[in-house]
């Protein structure tokens, strides 16, 4: 077993990986997948809460995670990449997990309240939307993940994952529930306290303007806001061009605003030539450059960032052989993992019968 400490993550497939999912992030994961041991996986299932039916999509979105995450940079010799519905044991433990879980409990989660409201589910929801945020912790939980690196909105399903791990320990593992966190396993804990771990920017807005209420949109793919990590430099230039900047300036000799502006928000979280953008937002300010020459140096900003990682899945559309050995070697793995963890959860719950 590796020493190194466990780290988990993992994306509903709906549609490709943008910057958004980047930064809030892929970028950790990239850059902590050297010092720990990795899982990544496609929550497919977790597709179905909202598209049951639409199951072409959901297979087309899943590859394309994959994908998406191969072309990033994610190194499938040093990391372990998989498919939710692959692997049995996770739906088990889902629903052993939910004993555990009071229902008010979830449905005041943030997490879960916001999605009801964002994606206008009323209360049409299927009785398996309720059920997904259990999986999402059975899906951590089964490989005794220590680090979950997931966007802001997550973190609520984080912290019930933790405070599931805690009381199972203690339920069924006789851990003292004065105990610290940290100390769960080493006391006898099936599972160790995982932590969420957030982005370097924690909500990327989109390229539109703001919507009603005045706040500017997280970029997502279903507010056609979005720039992807396999967009070509034409679109990238296209969407650029189109963004939403300071609507009150008509020239570029009008005084602009930086604040709540996209064009600098964007500059901010990916031009690494900080005294430029120093520089060029007083400049804009004081109405000395075009909102044009600014987009333009983004342009080139985010086409140096995608272009590689466009061109690296390129590579792998043209080689699904090999991608699909990678995920079924990662199935693998991924199944002996979750299936051990499960046979101790069945054992300290008393319910290994033939063992
Ligand atoms: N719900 C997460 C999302 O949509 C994806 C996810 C499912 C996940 N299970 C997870 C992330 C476990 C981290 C750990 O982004």
């Amino acid at each position: 077993m590796s020493m190194k400490p466990r780290l988990i993550s993992g994306d509903t497939p709906t549609g490709r990986l943008h910057l958004g999912h980047y930064v809030g992030s892929l970028e950790q994961r990239l850059a902590l997948q050297a010092t720990h041991e990795c899982f990544f996986f496609v929550a497919n299932i977790h597709a179905f809460t909202t598209r049951a039916e639409r199951v072409s999509e959901i297979r087309e979105h899943t590859l394309d995670i994959i994908l998406d995450y191969l072309a990033v940079g994610i190194d499938p010799k040093i990391c372990t990449l998989f498919i939710q519905s692959e692997i049995p044991a996770i739906a088990e433990l889902t629903i052993l997990l939910s004993m555990l879980l009071p229902y008010q409990r979830l449905m005041r989660n943030p997490t879960v309240k916001d999605e009801i409201v964002t994606k206008q589910l009323g209360d049409n929801y299927p009785f398996g939307f309720l059920l997904y945020p259990v999986g999402q912790m059975a899906d951590i939980l089964s490989f005794k993940a220590q680090v979950v690196p997931v966007g802001e909105d997550q973190f609520p399903l984080v912290e019930m994952t933790r405070e599931i791990a805690r009381r199972f320990n203690q339920v069924y593992c006789g851990v003292s529930p004065h105990l610290k966190d940290i100390d769960y396993p080493g006391a006898g804990g099936i599972f160790p306290i995982p932590d969420g771990l957030g982005g370097r920017i924690k909500r990327l807005v989109g390229t539109t303007g703001p919507n009603s209420t005045g706040q500017l949109p997280k970029m997502s793919k279903s507010l056609n806001n979005a720039i992807f990590l396999s967009d070509t430099p034409d679109v990238i230039t296209q969407k650029v061009m189109g963004m939403y900047t300071d609507p009150n300036r008509l020239r570029a000799t009008d005084k602009g605003t930086v604040e709540n502006n996209p064009l600098w928000i964007f500059h901010d979280a990916f031009n690494s030539d900080v005294e430029w953008v120093n520089q060029t937002k007083e400049l804009y300010r004081e109405g000395r450059i075009g909102d044009v020459a600014c987009k333009k140096k983004l342009i080139e900003v985010l086409v140096d960032l995608i272009e590689p990682i466009r061109l690296k899945r390129l590579q792998y559309e043209q080689d699904i052989g090999q991608v699909m050995k990678i995920l079924s070697e990662g199935c693998e793995k991924a199944n002996q993992i979750s299936q051990e963890t499960l046979k101790q959860v069945k054992q300290a719950m008393q319910q290994d019968y033939f063992a």
